[in-house]
Formats: C-alpha cells, structure tokens, sequence
C-alpha cells in the first residue's frame, strides 16, 4: 500500500520506495497538519511530532491563544487572515471584501492510479504505478470546498500534489491558489534556484535560507528566460552525491511563484504554484479552479539522486509522445544558416549536401509565409510566400524527401504582427487594454488565445499547412513575453483571469495539434528557452533549450537543465563558428560532442563550412547513431560542473544494467603547469569489470568509482574527449 490511512491515530502516511509523506489530522476542528517528509518510515507513529501534546497549544482546550496557534502549526495547505502570519496558500475576495479563509478536514478517499486534471498537463501513472489521495477540507464560512490531490509513486520517489477548489457558497474571487505548500522544520537548508536572461537560461544559483522571505517567481506570462519554476531545499551538507534534497518543480508554462519563508521558530514555509500578481478568478456558486500540479522529489543521494527521480518520473509518467523512446531524426535547420535569407534553391541545396552527409531531415525555420522579411511583419498570416518557395511548399517537402530527407517547419502560432492581413482585419485579436498603445517587443503583439475565435483561427493556420504535405516535425515558437493585460472576449470582473487562461489556451491547441497529428514531432520553443517547463514536455518530447549554441555557453546551460529534465528534451545543435550570440571559435568535434548531450542536429549552412569540418559530420552522425540509444535512456550523472569551477566540464551516461558508460570530458580553460585530472566515475557496478572501449586494460568497477582514472589534459582551450566504458567479461 502506498498511501494508508491510520484510523485511530488520524495520520495519513504516503509512501515512495524510499520516501515517507505524513499529515495528520488534529483537534475536534479538525486542523491538518504536516507532520513529516523525507527518508521512508516503517510505521507511522509520529503524530507527536505536531505537538498537539505540550501543554494547552490547540484551540479546543486553549482558545485563549488560538492567533498562537494558527501562527506557528505546521500547516499542509495554509489559509488566510485569521492569525497565521505566514505566507498563505490560498486567498480570496468575497461579495463583502473579506479576504479570510479556514480550512477543516472533511473525508477523504484513497485510490490507485491517478486522475488526469481537466486542461492541463499532469504526471500520469495506473493502478499499479501509484495511488492518490483527495483529502476534502471546507471553509464552512465561505462554503468552500477545497480538496488537497496527493499521488505517490512505486516506482519513483515522487509526490505530486495539487488542489480542487469548489465554490458551494456565495460568488467568490479567488485571488491566490497555490498548488502546495508545507511546514518543515529548518535542517540548516541551502535553497537551489535557476535564473538567467535570452541566452544565458537556467544559471544555478545556491543561497543559503535566511530568516525571512525567498524565493523564484515569473510574472511574463511565460515560465520564463529569467527564472524557472523549480526549487530545491538542500539539508545540511548535502551535495552533488550525497545528503537530502527535496526538489520542486511546478508542471505549469505561465506566471509562477515558488516561496520560501524561515520564521521565528526556525520552522520553513515552502510553496509553489500560480503566481497571485494580476490573478484573481470569479468564482460563481457551483464554479471551481483546479490548480495545476506541483512535482515533490525526495532524494537521500544528494543533486545525482534528485536528478534520476526527476528523469524517470518525466520519462514514464510525463512525455507522451511516441518519440520519447525513439532516437529523433538529426536534423539541420536553416536559422543561422540564412536567417529570412532563403528560396526553395537555397534550402534544397542544403538538403542535398545533408543527406550525402547523413542527416535525416530539414527544418525550414521562420521567414516563409506572408512578407516575411525580417522580423517586422506577418506573424498570424500563415500563407506560404511563393516567392521564397517557388513551387510552393509540397514541391519543396516532396523534393526534399525524394532526397531521404524527412520535412520539418517553423511556426509561431501564439502571435500577430502589427504589419499583417490578419491585424488589419481583427486588430482586437491581440492582448490589450482600450485606450492604451501596445507594448511592442520584437515587433509583436500577443494573440488573444482565451478567445475561441482567435485559438481556432491560430490552430487551423497550422493545422491547414500540415495537412498539406508531408511534414513530421514542428517547431513552435513564441518569442515574446506576455503584457498589456486585456481582452475583448473577458467581462470586466474577469479580466484577471487572462493569464491562466491563456495558458490554458495554449495546452488546448497543442493537444489538438498531438491528437490531430499523434505522429508529429513537436519541439517547443520560446525565444530560446524561456518556456522549458514540464507543462510543455506533456505535449512535446523535446525542447529547444536555448538561442546560445555556443559549445562553452550550453555546457553551462545543459548542466542546469540536465539536473532536472531527460537529456532526451534537450534541444541541442552543432552551429557555425564564430558564434552568433558570443563570437568564440570552438573546434567542430567539441560542438558534436556537446551537442550529442541532446536531440543532436545541426545549425549551419552545411554548403557554406570548412570541408575539414563537413568531412567530420558522417563521423559525428555515427557517433550520435552509436550513443544515442544510451544517451536517451541511462542514468546520468554530473562528475565536474564547469559553472563552479570555470575550467573544464565532465558528465556521464550510465546503461540501466550498467554494463556501458559514457564520460563526455570538456575542457574550457587549459591551464599551465597542471598534471593530468583525476576523476571518479559513478553509477558502475563495483563488482564488474570496465574497459575503455579499444583499449585493453581492465579496470575494476569500484576502482573507476572509488580511485578513479586521469585524463590526460587535452593541449588548448575548448578540447573534448569521449570515454566509452564497456563491461569486461573475465571468464
Ligand atoms: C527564436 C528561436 C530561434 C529561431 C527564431 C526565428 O529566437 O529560438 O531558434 O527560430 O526565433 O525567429
């Protein structure tokens, strides 16, 4: 049993293989507690832990202080207003405009497998794969029903919770509805955040937890270049390999907040979910808002051991698409190529060179439709420019696959251009407040997608072009942030739902897409990285991770993102030197083996590069086609990070049966008069035997771990090496 509940104790106890969940149900009020989170428990004994017994603490025997109370019990999902000073997780506006909320255990129900949550995108497992438990809490005052949705896992340390609100009493707003929260006792925790900017995505960044408030957050309408929707509290000394971790990721691509708050009894309040800034959700009687959900992992083993849980979890319970075992096909895609540069000439002349060389498709990216020049005009008019494409689109997709190419296409369906036919006809199709000048940014304004109109308009600009030819890959963009809150289609009283609910609209229209098209390969992407989230993973196996394709850069980049998602998301091509966003020069091997931590694909114009380098690309398609089966579906582990030590990078691949590991060894910086580097590999089966593939000698398992091997320093900056580990049968 993974969830049970303890009758006489009132102590709900929900396990993982190693974790343990425990909420506790206290007073005749019926108040639910946190009592515990962490390394798996044999029973469930430990109600004492809410310290419901010192002395005369809880309401019913002492409501003298019940301020005292609310202040400082270890809430599971904590209310508003009435004395519990900490942040909460839920707040509304009544008729009256009151902000208060209370809630009081009800029932429960437990039950195996897990519910899908209406619209949105949500971790999946059946009946043998996990249980769920719907605790339904009441504000009786506010005739609210609130249901706290917990699933756990068997086969990974993982819960994920979620929240049901249900309106049975007077018209309501909602105006804050976290998807969790939790009460723990502070263990000396380090928080782990991810930051950055266009280019520079997802930056580690280490603070210790202080007395008063932290956290990450987005307020872009997007999860964002600039933070990401993922938390970790570290306890203690924890580190890479060892020690505990409870990662938080938010499975949602829009506004977000992620709180942690250290108060005066050294306990911390963490919690995640929508952010409440611009929200605020009219709640009719019988209305309700089902929150999106939150991803909880446990890990003993430090970052390594958060990092597999969160892998598995999102390669089995997460990623739908057919591709998610499957190796994709390597691609070229003709962006810094020829940016708007291009005709049907130019493109096939790149396909031809790719396919001689080995690659599988070509991706045509923007600058094809409408008068698309540069990036000033014809976002929402999809129509195929002919001038560019003479012949049309089917003639060059047939073309291109009469040269074994498979076709791919550039998309941005989310927004309108102010120079395009469809702005000058329904210039109220964009997001915007009457009255003020839109914001522009990159030239374009937002779609206003929580209108059925424009959503069905933007899905069928799509839709009508894919049924056209025979085109197997999708890139769908949207390169730029949410702003001028407003819409035609909302009545003033709801007009603070236009965050969510565009969010929503766009998980509406890429299911379309994924049901309509169920073999299509999807990768998302927003100016880059900014809308890497595990929402998106739902409907696409992939991601592009970042604009900067510079090898040094994304080593950086791909260390961070690799920590929580499947090197199989990861969006990853080799480009041209000098680079387009930094200018450095980097070896074409270093690119290729830098690029293989991805989907693999290329970014240049192949007609255009050094022939040392367009000689390599057979090699580096071999390379991929020999690796990537590993590379998809093994452990992974972090050995060196060059985002703390700015000189060299190292990661590894370990086979589920661990008898193949793959080391990929970067090294940025050479430094002068240094021997060679030492490293410890991890993840082998200590008792088997290991040999560097086409060398003979034989290493043990736990001397590769343990002692570990040295590399010997490549001469110069920006060298690369791969080591392939295969197991050495003695016999
Ligand atoms: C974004 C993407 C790029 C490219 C351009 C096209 O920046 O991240 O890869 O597709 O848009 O405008």
């Amino acid at each position: 049993m993974a969830i049970t509940y303890f009758e006489k104790e009132r102590i709900f106890k929900l396990d993982t293989p190693n974790s343990s969940y425990v909420i506790g149900i206290v007073d005749k009020e019926n108040f639910v507690g946190h009592v515990y989170y962490g390394k798996k428990l044999r029973d469930a004994n430990i109600a004492y832990l809410l310290r419901t017994g010192e002395g005369p603490f809880v309401p019913s025997e002492n409501n003298r202080e019940r301020v005292s109370f609310y202040d400082t019990f270890p809430m599971e999902y904590a209310g508003n207003g009435l004395g519990d000073y900490r942040r909460s997780s839920i707040s509304v506006r009544t008729a009256g405009g009151h902000t208060a909320v209370s809630l009081f255990y009800v029932s429960h129900k437990i039950y195996a497998g897990k519910p899908g949550l209406a619209g949105l995108p949500a971790t999946f497992g059946d009946e043998n794969a996990c249980e769920t438990l719907e605790l339904f809490c009441e504000d009786p005052v506010l005739g609210l029903k609130v249901t706290l949705l917990y699933t756990a896992f068997s086969d990974v340390d993982v819960i994920t919770r979620s929240v049901r609100i249900e309106n049975d009493g007077e018209m309501l707003y909602l105006t804050k509805a976290l998807s969790f929260s939790m009460d723990m006792d502070n263990r000396d925790f380090t928080l782990l955040t991810m930051h950055g900017s266009w280019a520079r995505e997802r930056m580690l960044e280490h603070r210790k937890v202080k007395k008063g408030f932290m956290g990450v957050e987005s307020v872009r309408g997007e999860s964002s270049h600039q933070e990401h929707p993922f938390m970790a509290l570290a306890a203690g000394n924890a580190d890479q390999s060892q020690g505990e971790v409870y990662g938080m990721h938010f499975v949602y691509s829009g506004n977000f907040i992620g709180q942690v708050e250290l108060g005066q009894f050294d306990t911390v309040r963490v919690g995640m979910g929508i952010h409440p800034e611009n929200f605020c959700w009219k709640l009719e009687k019988g209305e309700s808002f089902q929150t999106p959900e939150v991803v909880l992992v446990y890990s003993d083993t430090g970052y390594d051991g958060m990092t597999h849980q969160f892998h598995e979890l999102y390669r089995n319970h997460l990623i739908r698409s057919e591709y998610k075992d499957k190796k994709r096909p390597i691609l070229i895609n003709n962006w810094e190529a020829t940016y708007f540069d291009f005709n049907t000439e130019k493109l096939l002349s790149i396909a031809k060179k790719a396919s001689e060389l080995g690659i599988e498709m070509l991706v045509m990216d923007d600058g094809w439709f409408g008068h698309r020049n540069d990036d000033s005009s014809s976002l929402g008019d999809w129509y195929v420019n002919e001038e560019k494409l003479n012949g049309g689109l089917k003639h060059l997709v047939d073309e291109v696959n009469k040269l074994g190419l498979k076709f791919g296409i550039w998309f941005e369906p989310e927004m309108i251009s102010p120079d395009s036919k469809l702005y000058e006809a329904h210039p109220d199709w964009a997001i915007q407040i009457p009255g003020r000048e839109g914001s522009l940014c990159r030239n374009q304004y937002v779609l206003d997608l929580t209108r059925k109109e424009v959503r069905d308009y933007a899905y069928e600009s799509v839709a009508s072009i894919l049924r056209s030819a025979n085109i197997e890959y999708v890139k769908w963009d949207m390169n730029r942030q949410l702003s001028d809150i407003g819409s035609y289609g909302l009545p003033a009283d709801r007009q603070g739902e236009l965050y969510h609910r565009y969010v929503l609209a766009v998980y509406e229209m890429q299911e379309r897409l994924v049901t309509e098209f169920p073999h299509l390969l999807l990768e998302n992407c927003s100016g880059g990285g900014a809308r890497f989230d595990p929402g998106m993973l739902y409907y696409s196996p992939q991601i592009w991770c970042s604009d900067d394709t510079d090898a040094v850069e994304r080593l950086k980049i791909q260390e961070s993102t690799a920590m929580i998602y499947p090197l199989s998301t990861m969006g990853a091509h080799v480009s041209d030197c000098p680079n387009h966003t930094v200018g450095r020069v980097t070896p074409f091997e270093t690119r290729g083996h830098v690029a293989l931590a991805g989907t693999f694909g290329y970014e240049l114009d192949i007609t255009k590069i050094p022939e040392e380098d367009r000689q390599m690309i057979p090699k580096q398609v071999a390379m991929y086609h020999k690796y990537n089966d590993l590379v998809r579906s093994g452990d992974y582990y972090r050995i060196a990070s060059y985002q703390e030590n700015h000189y060299f990078d190292c990661y590894e691949v370990v086979s589920k049966d661990k008898s193949e590991a793959l080391v990929t060894f970067v090294q940025v910086i050479n430094r002068p008069n240094y021997k060679s580097r030492r490293i410890t590999l991890k993840g082998l089966d200590p008792q088997k035997n290991y040999c560097l593939e086409g060398e003979d000698t034989v290493y043990a398992g736990d001397t590769l771990m343990y002692a570990g091997i040295l590399i010997q320093n490549p001469w110069g900056d920006f060298q690369s090496k791969l080591l392939h580990f295969v197991e050495k049968n003695m016999k």
